[in-house]
C-alpha cells in the first residue's frame, strides 16, 4: 500500500530499489533529488512568512507549515516535499515545556536526567497530532504527483537533547546514562520512540509516502554503544509504521562507523512487518563515499545523499564536479535519490540550489 501518490514518482522507485509493486525493473522517468533543510532560511519566501511567529507556532499552524512545505518545491523543482516540522514538535505535543531559540536549537525548561524525571513525562495523546494531520492534508492535496516525505527524530537524537536540555556537541550526558543508569536511559529512549514513531505514523496515515527517521548525533556513538544502547529503540521507532508499506529511510551524520547497525535498525522493523524483501533506504553524510557506502552495507540498499553542503558556496563547475562524482559513486547501489550529506546551510544561494536540481535532471542515465 502506497499513501498519497502513484507507486511510479521517480522518488519512490529509486526508495524500493528501483522495483515496481510486481518486482519488474523500472526505469524512472528521471533522476530524484530533494534537499534536507530544503524548506527554511535559504528562502527569502520562508523568512518573509515566518516573520512574528515562533517556530514552533509556525509548525502546529497548519496552514504555514503547509505553504512552507511547498515553496521550495515550487522553487527548486524538487521531486519530493519534506514535511516542515521539527523532530521536538512530539515533545510539545505531550506537553513538554520545550523551545527553539533562534541560532541554538531546540531548549528544555527542565532537562530529563533522573528516573523520577523519565517516570513524570506525560503522555502524548493521540488526538494532539490534529494539527499535523491537517497540515499533511492540505499538503498532499497540492503536491499532486509529487511525494510527500514524514519524518521523526531518532530516539537518540530525540534523547540527547532531553537530557542535556539544549544542544551539545559530544552528548556526554545521554552516553553517561546508558551506561550509569541503563534503566533509565531505556526508559527514556522507550518514550522517545513511541512518541517519534507515532509521529511518523501521523504524516504517513494523513498521505505522506515516505518516512525519515533523523539520528543526527548517532555518529558521537560507537559501535558497542549503538548496537547495545540505541539500536533496539529506533527499531521500535521504525515498528510504529513499517506496517504501512512506504519506504524508510534512516539518516544521521558522522555514522559510517555504524551504518550497517543504522541499517539493520529499520531492516528488523520491516521483518517483523513481513516485509523481508525491502531494504531500508540508508541516508549517507558528505564524510563517506557512496561506493563505499554500499560496500559497507550491501548492494541491496538504497541509498540517499551524499554532496557536501560546503560545495553550495563554491564555484559552479567545482560543485557541478561533485555533483557528478557522487552519481558516479552511488551508480553501484540498488536505487539513489540525491540529496546533501546535512541540511542546507541558511546562508545558501537559492539559485545555486535550482541549477543543482537542473543539473541533476539533465544527466541521463
Ligand atoms: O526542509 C526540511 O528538512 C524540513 C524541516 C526540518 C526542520 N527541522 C525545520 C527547522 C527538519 C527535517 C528538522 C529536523 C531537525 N530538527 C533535526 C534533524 C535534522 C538535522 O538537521 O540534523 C534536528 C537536529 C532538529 C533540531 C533543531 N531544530 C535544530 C538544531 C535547529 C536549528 C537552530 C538554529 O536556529 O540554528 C532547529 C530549528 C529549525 N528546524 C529550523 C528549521 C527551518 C530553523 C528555525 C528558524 O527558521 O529560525
Amino acid at each position: 500500500l502506497i499513501t498519497g501518490v502513484t507507486a511510479d514518482a521517480p522518488l519512490l522507485n529509486q526508495y524500493r530499489g528501483s522495483r515496481t509493486a510486481d518486482g519488474a525493473a523500472a526505469k524512472p522517468q528521471r533522476r530524484p533529488v530533494w534537499f534536507m533543510r530544503q524548506a527554511g532560511r535559504s528562502l527569502p519566501e520562508y523568512r518573509k512568512l515566518r516573520e512574528g511567529t515562533t517556530m514552533l507556532d509556525s509548525c502546529l499552524n497548519p496552514e504555514m507549515a503547509s505553504e512552507i512545505t511547498l515553496q521550495p518545491v515550487r522553487r527548486h523543482d524538487v521531486d519530493a516535499a519534506i514535511f516542515f516540522s521539527d523532530i521536538v514538535i512530539p515533545l510539545r505535543l505531550a506537553g513538554v515545556d520545550v523551545e527553539i531559540q533562534p541560532g541554538v536549537g531546540p531548549v528544555l525548561g527542565t532537562p530529563v536526567r533522573s528516573a523520577a524525571d523519565v517516570a513524570a513525562l506525560p503522555r502524548l495523546e493521540e488526538e494532539a497530532f490534529a494539527p499535523i494531520t491537517e497540515a499533511v492534508q492540505r499538503t498532499v492535496a497540492e503536491l499532486g504527483s509529487t511525494p510527500l516525505i514524514g519524518f521523526a527524530g531518532a530516539p537518540f537524537t530525540l534523547a540527547a537533547y532531553m537530557v542535556e536540555g539544549r544542544p551539545s556537541r559530544d552528548h556526554l550526558g545521554p552516553r553517561t546514562m546508558m551506561h550509569a543508569d541503563p534503566q533509565t536511559w531505556d526508559a527514556l529512549a522507550s518514550w522517545a520512540a513511541d512518541v517519534s514513531g507515532r509521529f511518523m505514523r501521523a504524516q504517513l496515515m494523513a498521505g505522506a509516502s515516505a518516512a525519515q527517521l533523523f539520528d543526527s548525533w548517532a555518529g558521537s556513538l560507537g559501535r558497542a554503544d549503538y548496537a547495545a544502547h540505541v539500536q533496539k529503540h529506533s527499531a521500535a521507532a521504525f515498528s510504529h509504521v513499517a506496517d504501512l508499506g512506504t519506504p524508510l529511510v534512516h539518516f544521521g551524520t558522522g555514522t559510517g562507523e555504524i551504518l550497517d547497525l543504522m541499517k539493520n535498525a529499520g531492516d528488523s522493523a520491516l521483518a517483523l512487518a513481513g516485509r523481508e524483501n525491502d531494504s531500508t533506504v540508508v541516508g549517507v553524510d558528505y564524510r563517506l563515499n557512496l561506493a563505499e557506502a554500499t560496500a559497507r552495507v550491501g548492494a541491496e540498499t538504497p541509498l540517499q545523499g551524499n554532496i557536501d553542503p560546503a560545495l553550495l558556496s563554491a564555484p559552479w563547475d567545482v560543485l557541478e564536479d561533485h555533483v557528478r562524482e557522487v552519481i558516479g559513486d552511488g551508480a553501484g547501489a540498488a536505487g539513489h535519490v540525491l540529496n546533501l550529506g546535512h541540511g542546507v546551510p541558511p546562508e545558501t544561494d537559492p539559485e545555486v540550489l535550482t541549477r543543482v536540481v537542473e543539473l541533476i535532471h539533465s544527466i541521463d542515465y
